[in-house]
C-alpha cells in the first residue's frame, strides 16, 4: 500500500493552537533545495550540530526530499525564513515477530529552538504527526530517541533495548564453530549494491528491524559527504561454500596511545544471513593482529558472540538502553500483523490520553500463531487473560521483546484475572530478541 504521507494536509487543531501564538505551521516544498537547506540547518542547529558544509548537504538533500518535512516558522524572528522547530517523517516497513512487517509512521528530527522552548511547540508538532498518521490509516509510529524522558506522554513505548559491546581481543579466544565459507576485502561501493539485498532480507529476523534505503543505508558504508570518514572504512564480505554473499562487516582501525601493537577496531556495522557468516566474521574481526580492542556499538542485548569466547569476562555490554520506541495508533491492525508464539484469548483495556488506541479489545491468537481482534461489548470470556494496561506499555510489549511479568512487577500494567501477565508472557514474546541496528 502507497501512503500519501510527503502530501497530507497540515493538521489543523496543531496550526490553529499555534496560530494563537503568532507562529506558522507549516511544510517544506522540499523540491526547492535552498528552503530544505535552511530547514535542515536548523534542525542540525537543534541538535547541536555544526553548520552543514555544501558537501554534506549536497549528499543529504536528495535523500530526504522525500520525507514530509514539517516546520513551526515565527514572523518576528530576525531569520524569519528560518524554522524555530522541526519534524520530518516518512512510512517504512517495522519488522514484527514472525517475519512480517508493518507500515509505521518514522517520526525523526524533533526540535524545538532554544528561543522557543517550552511553550507547547514540541506537543503541537508531535500530536499533529500522530493525528495526520492516523488519518491515512497508519498503524504504528516508530522513533529512536536522544532523550528517554519526552516521548511517554505521547503514547510511545520503548520496545527494543540496544547494548554496545566492547571486546578485549587480548583475552577474549574464539571457541565457536569453525566457517567454511570464504573472506575478502572489498570497496565499500561494491557493497553499495550488493549489501543492499541481503540487509533488507536479514532485517525480517528481528523484530525492530526497518527497511531502510537512501542516507540511512549510505552512510553504513561510509558515504556521507565527509571524505575522512570514507577513507578509513574497510568492508570484508563473507561468501558461503556456494559463493553466495552471506554477510559483511564494515569496521574501522584507529590507534589508541602510542603502542601501535594495540589499535582499537570501531564497527559500524556488521550483518549476518547466517549463524556460520555470523562466526565467520566475528572470529575474523577478533584475530587481527594490532588489535587489542573491538568496540561494536548498537548491537542487539543478546548476542550469540558471548557464548562463542573462551572468557565471557573479555566482554562489557555498556551502554544499554531503550532504542526504538514504538507508538500503537491502530490497536486491531497491530497486533494482527504479528504472529505469537502460544494461543490464547485476551482481554486488553487499553487506555490512550490521545484517543488513538482507546477501547477495550479483545485478542485471539490460535495455534498457528496467527490473532484476530475485536472490540469487546459484552462479557469477556470465561477463560480469557486479562490485563489493563495504557498505550505506551502496549507499545513496549509490541515486539515481544518486553515481558508483561515485568510490567505488571512494576506496576505499569494490571492483572484483571489473576495469572494473565504469565498468558501474555508466553504468548507475546518473540523468539528473538528484538533489535534495531541503525539510528534514522
Ligand atoms: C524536546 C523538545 C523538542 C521539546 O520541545 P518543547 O517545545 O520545549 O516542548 P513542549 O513545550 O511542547 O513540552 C511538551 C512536554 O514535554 C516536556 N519536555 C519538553 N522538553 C523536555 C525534555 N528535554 N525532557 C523532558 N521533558 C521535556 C515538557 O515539560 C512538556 O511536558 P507536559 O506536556 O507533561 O507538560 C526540545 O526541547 C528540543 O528541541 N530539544 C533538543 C532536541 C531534542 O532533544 N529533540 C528530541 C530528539 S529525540
Amino acid at each position: 500500500m502507497k501512503y500519501e504521507y510527503a502530501a497530507a494536509p497540515l493538521d489543523a487543531v496543531s496550526a490553529e493552537r499555534l496560530a494563537t501564538q503568532g507562529l506558522d505551521l507549516a511544510l517544506v516544498d522540499t523540491s526547492d533545495s535552498e528552503a530544505l537547506a535552511t530547514w535542515l540547518q536548523a534542525e542540525n542547529r537543534g541538535f547541536h550540530g555544526a553548520r552543514l558544509p555544501q558537501s554534506k548537504l549536497e549528499v543529504q538533500l536528495p535523500h530526504i526530499a522525500h520525507r514530509r518535512t514539517t516546520g513551526v516558522w515565527d514572523p518576528d524572528s530576525a531569520d524569519a525564513a528560518s524554522p524555530v522547530a522541526t519534524v520530518s517523517t516518512w512510512v517504512m516497513d517495522l519488522t514484527v515477530p514472525g517475519e512480517r512487517s508493518i507500515p509505521a509512521w518514522a517520526v525523526t528530527a524533533v526540535s524545538v529552538s532554544p528561543t522557543h522552548r517550552r511553550r507547547g511547540i514540541g506537543r503541537a508538532l508531535l500530536e499533529a504527526e500522530l493525528r495526520t498518521a492516523a488519518s491515512l490509516n497508519v498503524p504504528v509510529a516508530v522513533l529512536t530517541v536522544t532523550e528517554a524522558t519526552i516521548y511517554g506522554r505521547y503514547g510511545f513505548g520503548p520496545s527494543v533495548m540496544s547494548a554496545d559491546w566492547t571486546i578485549d581481543t587480548t583475552r577474549a579466544r574464539w571457541i565457536g564453530p569453525e566457517a567454511s565459507g570464504t573472506l575478502s576485502f572489498v570497496e565499500p561501493e561494491t557493497m553499495l549494491s550488493d549489501g543492499y539485498d541481503l540487509v533488507q532480507r536479514v532485517r525480517l529476523q528481528s523484530p525492530g528491524q526497518v527497511k531502510f534505503t537512501g542516507i540511512l543505508w549510505e552512510r553504513l558504508l561510509g558515504v556521507n559527504g565527509d571524505p575522512e570518514s570514507t577513507k578509513s572504512l574497510r568492508v570484508v564480505r563473507y561468501d558461503d561454500d556456494e559463493g553466495e554473499l552471506q554477510g559483511f562487516a564494515a569496521y574501522r582501525v584507529v590507534e589508541i596511545g602510542e603502542d601501535f601493537t594495540s589499535h582499537r577496531l570501531d564497527l559500524a556495522y556488521l550483518v549476518s544471513a547466517t549463524d556460520e557468516a555470523y562466526a565467520g566474521l566475528w572470529h575474523f574481526l577478533l584475530e587481527i593482529d594490532l588489535v587489542s580492542t573491538i568496540s561494536a556499538p548498537l548491537r542487539t542485548i543478546d548476542e550469540p558472540l558471548l557464548w562463542q569466547l573462551s572468557d565471557q569476562r573479555a566482554v562489557r555490554r555498556t551502554g544499554v538502553r531503550e532504542h526504538l520506541w514504538t507508538r500503537i495508533l491502530d490497536v486491531p491492525v497491530a497486533l494482527t500483523a504479528r504472529r505469537y508464539s502460544a494461543p490464547g484469548i485476551f482481554v486488553l483495556d487499553v487506555s490512550d490520553d490521545l484517543g488513538f488506541a482507546d477501547g477495550l479489545f479483545l485478542l485471539t491468537v490460535v495455534a498457528d500463531g496467527s490473532a484476530s481482534v475485536e472490540l469487546l461489548t459484552g462479557e469477556a470470556p470465561d477463560d480469557a487473560a486479562a490485563i489493563a494496561l495504557t498505550v505506551d506499555d502496549l507499545g513496549a510489549l509490541y515486539l515481544g521483546g518486553v515481558s508483561p511479568i515485568t510490567l505488571v512487577r512494576a506496576g505499569r500494567v494490571t492483572e484483571l484475572r489473576p495469572g494473565s501477565a504469565a498468558s501474555l508472557e508466553a504468548s507475546f514474546r518473540s523468539p528473538v530478541t528484538p533489535w534495531l541496528s541503525i539510528w534514522f
